[in-house]
């Protein structure tokens, strides 16, 4: 292995910067030449690529997004796009490919290191900490207290006012984001993709609490189970109590990276580029029971497995 190329693909996630600051690094380190891809798997398509010296990621650690930028590249699907980047693979003698990304970036990871023989490994990144098999991915730490931050300024504001706050968060499939942020923020209710949403429950224990006292409320919404702006209007019809939706959106996935982010970035980074020195392949980097581990592409995109549940449970148990 003389030459490793590194990509960031899918969406960005804080501490992608210092995840490549220390594939750069720790690569330069162990006599590998290191070259940046940019905008993700079309890089790979386009030829859009640069070598990195250690200077070229001066600076980036404590930066949100990836200076490599990223893409979601619906063209890789394609067989011509592939062999087009199979094609740059040769042209520049790249021995490995770093991938940093979730899971459809491994998902393509894992198709493409079979069908063309590329010895692929993944650094998992998302927000959405969405990955199977692994207890955060690099960005979700930095999300949640983003989100949090917000949950905490609108609870002032609910608690003022005396209202119904209905606060969308991001997580297409995944929930984890929604219960980490209702868990701390100490919000009273949760829906998420992973469960059937019950809005006359949710109904119910609104007017039984305020029938008893209590005064406002934050309701946590994961995109993936519906528009906060609809349960709002649909939580003000069936309680006749006044009721705010916020959508935070895409400020949850800026920012600077968290310490626990970044130092998470920084050893997935070496551990990627010690796999691949070592001669494994199609695997993700990550963190398990506090761990740093590798685990299979196939695994690491199935259906993450968490204790939904039980966390869900004490957030109500705690309301
Ligand atoms: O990166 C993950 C994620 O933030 C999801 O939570 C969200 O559904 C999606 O990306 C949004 O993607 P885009 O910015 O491409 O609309």
């Amino acid at each position: 292995m003389k030459r490793i190329a590194v990509l960031t693909t899918g969406g960005d996630a804080p501490g992608m910067n210092p995840a490549i600051r220390a594939v750069v690094r720790y690569g330069i380190a162990n006599k590998l030449e290191v070259i940046g891809v940019f905008r993700g798997w079309s890089g790979l398509i386009n030829e859009e690529i640069k070598v990195l010296d250690h200077r070229s990621v001066s600076g980036i650690i404590s930066q949100g997004g990836t200076i490599l930028k990223t893409s979601r590249c619906v063209e890789f699907r394609s067989k011509e796009a592939q062999e087009r980047a199979y094609n740059t693979v040769k042209k520049f003698a790249v021995d490995g490919l770093v991938i940093i990304g979730g899971n459809g970036s491994f998902t393509a990871g894992h198709e493409f290191g079979k069908k063309y023989n590329v010895p692929c490994m993944g650094i998992a990144a998302s927000i959405d900490n969405d990955i199977n098999g692994l207890d955060y991915t690099i960005g979700s730490d930095t999300a949640i207290n983003t989100a949090l931050n917000a949950i905490d300024n609108i609870r002032d504001t609910a608690t003022s006012l005396e209202r119904i706050f209905v606060v969308e968060v991001m997580g297409r499939d995944c929930g984890f984001i929604a219960l980490a942020v209702a868990l701390a923020g100490g919000c009273e209710d949760v829906f998420i993709p992973e469960r059937p949403v019950d809005l006359e429950s949710a109904c119910h224990d609104i007017v039984h609490g305020n029938l008893i006292g209590k005064v406002s409320w934050i309701i946590v919404v994961a995109e993936g189970a519906g528009k906060a702006e609809d349960f709002a209007k649909k939580i003000n019809g069936i309680t006749g109590l006044e009721t705010r939706a916020v959508t935070l959106g895409h400020i949850q996935r800026g920012g600077r990276p968290t310490a626990f982010s970044r130092d998470l970035a920084l050893r997935l980074g070496k551990e990627a580029v010690d796999a691949l020195l070592e001669g494994d392949r199609d695997k993700a980097v990550g963190l398990s029971k506090g761990r740093v581990v590798r685990i299979g592409f196939e695994t690491a995109i199935k259906k993450k497995e968490f204790d939904l549940e039980g966390i869900y449970k004490l957030i109500k148990t705690l309301t």
